[in-house]
């Protein structure tokens, strides 16, 4: 009887000395395991009166030494998990709102540019893009630029210590060659990019900036067409109100070229300082595609034409949104930045 005892009770030490506990539910099936009121200490207590009377001190000690083993046991556990527990903070309250993500916003010169394509875009013109780091030929060359043409000191050019060849492209007109080359005519395609010249930083100047350039190219294209495109995005973009004019002016990539521009809408063209005194605001160049540089891209220029036009766009953002610091555009601090993006 005894050893059938005895043995038993090994195995519950055995037991005892592996149990572990993570949470309290689990501490407390110990507890009710080994010393609740029909646990198994209280079991082989009742087994007592089974046991000869020359044998009872002995086991009423075993008994003792295995309650105080669970008692002891129970304690550890406890502590384990109540330490364990406060370490991993308060409990959570699943009820509570959660914290919301940061939402991003777009950014005001992406805005425009978005603008500005899509008011495009109605017109038939499709987006086309190309690299910012970019070969003479594509940004200087094929747009009528030769080597030694005085025109290229006029947009300050970075270019890459490793290969004189290649350079941070000055303006998107590298795209027009681009699709140019591809031969699919007519084109009709308007070119976002960012672009990269040599310039001091200041309030109005930055050494990157966006533009936006457009190309039309088919039978019969006229400098008409060109005034009608652009009087027609300028109306779209800035009011029915607003009036243009065109002055002569001199691209390598265009002949005739020509500067657009539009009368200052802060002032309706009366004279602030914004337009310098002036009335009007200078925002695009253009001209017609340049029979040279239709050749240079495999196009036969005595069967098509075409206008092309190029526009910042950090400029119109500044006159839309009121900012005077160019700067404030690349600072990436999102209380400028969030400030832009319209009620959905
Ligand atoms: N590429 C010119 C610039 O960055 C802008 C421009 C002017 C583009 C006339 C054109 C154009 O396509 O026809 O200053």
């Amino acid at each position: 009887m005894m050893d059938q005892l005895q043995q038993q009770i090994d195995a519950y030490q055995n037991e005892i000395a592996a149990a572990t506990a993570s949470t309290p539910e689990e501490v407390e099936q110990f507890r009710s395991r080994f010393l609740g009121t029909k646990g198994i200490v209280k079991t082989l207590m009742g087994e007592m009166k089974q046991i000869p009377v020359d044998q009872k001190k002995a086991f009423g000690q075993i008994m003792n030494a295995f309650k105080i083993l669970a008692e002891e046991k129970w304690e550890a556990l406890r502590t384990s998990v109540a330490a364990s527990v406060s370490a991993s903070g308060p409990s959570i309250d699943l009820s509570l709102p959660g914290d919301p993500p940061p939402i991003g916003s777009r950014h005001p010169v992406i805005l425009m540019r978005n603008r500005i394509l899509s008011i495009f875009q109605r017109l038939g013109f499709a987006v086309a893009e190309g690299p910012e780091i970019e070969d003479d030929f594509h940004n200087f060359t094929a747009l009528n630029l030769a080597e030694n043409h005085p025109a290229r000191d006029m947009q300050d050019t970075f270019y890459l210590s490793q290969n004189p060849d290649w350079l941070l492209r000055t303006h998107t007109s590298n795209i027009q060659i681009r699709e140019m080359e591809k031969g699919n005519l007519p084109i009709r395609i308007v070119c976002p990019g960012r672009v990269y010249r040599n310039e001091t930083i200041s309030a109005r100047s930055h050494c990157f900036f966006h533009q936006v350039e457009g190309l039309y190219i088919d039978e019969n294209v006229s400098f008409a067409d060109l005034k009608q495109t652009l009087y027609f995005f300028v109306q779209e973009m800035f009011g029915k109100d607003v009036r243009v004019r065109f002055r002569p002016s001199y691209f390598p990539f265009t002949e005739p070229s020509a500067e657009m521009d539009i009368s200052c809408m802060l002032c309706q063209g009366s004279g602030c300082s914004v337009c310098k005194r002036s009335g009007w605001l200078e925002i695009l160049g253009c001209g017609m595609v340049h029979p040279n540089v239709l050749e240079n891209c495999g196009i036969d220029s005595s069967k098509y034409t075409g206008f092309a036009f190029g526009m910042g766009v950090e400029r119109p953002a500044l006159l839309k949104y009121g900012i005077n610091d160019i700067r404030l555009f690349s600072e990436n601090d999102v209380r400028f930045l969030q400030q832009f993006t319209p009620a959905t």
